[in-house]
Parts: C-alpha cells; structure tokens; sequence
C-alpha cells in the first residue's frame, strides 16, 4: 500500500478523535525503524507493515494508551528513556527543571545533587549527562525504581539510587536538591484524561486532599539535608505557586520559572539565615 495513502487516513482518523494526528507519524517511524524526515522517502509499505501499523495505531486509538507506553520508550531533554506502567510518563513541562537545575549548577559550587521522587529517572540522568557532579536518586516505589535504575545503565549513568520514603532513608547533605513530587488534588484525579489516570502510577500523582503534602513534609526535612549555600528546585502545579511559597516561608525563594506556555512551573529556594524548627 502507498504509505501517504494509509498515513493521511489514519491521522484523518485520529483527528476525528480528538487525538494528534502527529502520532501516527510516531507510530510509523517507530516500526518502520526510521525518522520522521525518512518516512517522507517511503513509497509502498508492505501488508505485514502495513497490519502492523493499524494494529498500534488502533490500539492506541481505542485504549488512550500514551503513545510512550505504547512503544515503552520516551523521549527527555535529548535523551531515551525506557518507561512503563510503574513511572510517570516524563513530560516536556518538567525540562524547565533540568535547564533550571544547570544553571544553578555552573553558576555555584555545586557538587553533590539529590532528586526525590526519581520515577524513571529522567530529571537525574539529564542532570549527570549534562554536569559533572555526584547524583543520588529517591523513590518510595521499587518498581519505580527498577525503571531508574535500568535507565542509568542504558544511558551510562553513574547515580545512586535510593528506596525511600522521601528522606526517610536519605543521609547527608547536598548541594542541590530538586524535585517533581506527586501534586494533584487526589479528588480531581478521576477527572484527568485516560491517559494520565489510566496509565501513570496513582502513586505519581496523588499530592493528598488538597495537592500539597508532599510539599508541606519536603519544607520540613529539606532543611536538614542542605549545605549552607545549597538549594532546591520545585516543579509545581498550574496554580499551586503561592501556597508553596508560603508552605516553604522559612526559606528565600530565588527565583519562580515559568514553562515553555508562561505558566509558573518551578521554584527555587534557598537555605535562609531565619531561625529554623523552634
Ligand atoms: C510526579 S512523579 C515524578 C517522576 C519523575 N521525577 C518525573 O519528573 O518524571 C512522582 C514520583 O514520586 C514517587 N513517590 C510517591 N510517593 C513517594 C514518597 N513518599 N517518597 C518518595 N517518592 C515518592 C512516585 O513513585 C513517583 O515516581
């Protein structure tokens, strides 16, 4: 069959279903294990390509699988990362971090750097194959940590990778700690698209009753896990800035980061010289 032929009735089809149409240039490109410019030089495909394709582009289609879970792989700041039902599927808002995070890392002496609530490590690995410093990774969930873990190896990343409650098991201090914490108001999580409730962990996204626990217990522990010049880098949710700006009111804040759509993503705070815990 003329692949211009099935590519413009499948995204014909995609469209009528809300979905992006750009997807079935993904789909095509992954199984014909070519780019997306060289799929412009692809005349004919043949019928077991052909199957092949509807079958993921209907599979897709029909269950709202994220085109990522689909193929197990995703894309982040460059690199690819190997995902599945246990992580977060790694998003294009949370490179602000990463950009945020070097930044503070060639402007101070920073060495040592922790990210809590690693999933499938995205946020750490893009940090280590950009800087060279001293990585540990967290997560409470072993299976997300698996996927960490086997994501390192392929990307020949050297971190240490922790099981833990958010600082529970966390020893020393660091000069950088960052974080994307689970940040949805648990009540709204039945209300977001198939795709995220379906098939990112709850674990990943539920932030408590009203988005911000994990906030409220990093505010409490970060402190004692700080040097004195150190920092921390927040992602937070669409409208939850001034809340973890008060949450975090014993810390400075340095500087608010608004994503790619100018919409405040992460806060950086800094170890402040106030009295701490009374
Ligand atoms: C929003 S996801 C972020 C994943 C990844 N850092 C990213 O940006 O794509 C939050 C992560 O927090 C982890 N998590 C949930 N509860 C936790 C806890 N109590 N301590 C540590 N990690 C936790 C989840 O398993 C999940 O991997």
């Amino acid at each position: 069959m003329k692949l211009i032929k099935l590519r413009n009735e499948l995204k014909k089809a995609y469209s009528q279903h809300g979905k992006d149409s750009a997807d079935i240039d993904f789909i095509i490109s992954e199984l014909l294990g070519v780019s997306r410019t060289e799929l412009l030089l692809i005349d004919e495909v043949s019928a077991r390509q052909e199957r092949n394709i509807r079958r993921y582009a209907k599979k897709r289609l029909k269950n709202s699988i994220p085109i990522d879970k689909l193929f197990k792989k995703s894309y982040f700041y460059g690199l690819e990362f190997f995902v599945n039902q246990n992580v977060l599927s790694p998003r294009q808002d949370s490179e602000i971090l990463i950009d945020t995070a070097i930044k503070f890392i060639r402007e101070s002496k920073c060495n040592t750097v922790l990210d809590l609530c690693t999933g499938s490590g995205c946020l750490a690995i893009a940090i280590k194959k950009n800087c060279a410093v001293n990585m540990t990774a967290s997560d409470h969930s072993k299976s997300a940590l698996k996927v960490a873990r086997k994501n390192a190896k392929l990307l020949s990343a050297d971190i240490k990778f922790i099981l833990s409650d958010l600082f529970n098991k966390i020893e020393g201090r660091f000069d950088l700690i960052i974080s994307n914490p689970p940040y949805i108001v648990r009540d709204e999580i039945e209300t977001l698209d198939r795709e995220v409730k379906y098939y990112d962990p709850l674990m990943a996204l539920d932030g408590g009753s009203d988005g911000l626990d994990f906030y409220r217990r990093i505010a409490l522990d970060a402190i004692d896990h700080l040097t004195d010049q150190g920092a921390i880098i927040l992602e937070i949710g669409y409208n939850q800035k001034q809340d973890i700006i008060s949450i975090f009111k014993n810390y400075e804040l340095l500087e608010v980061v608004p994503d790619l759509n100018g919409i405040d993503r992460a806060l950086v705070f800094k170890r402040s010289s106030v009295c701490w815990k009374n």
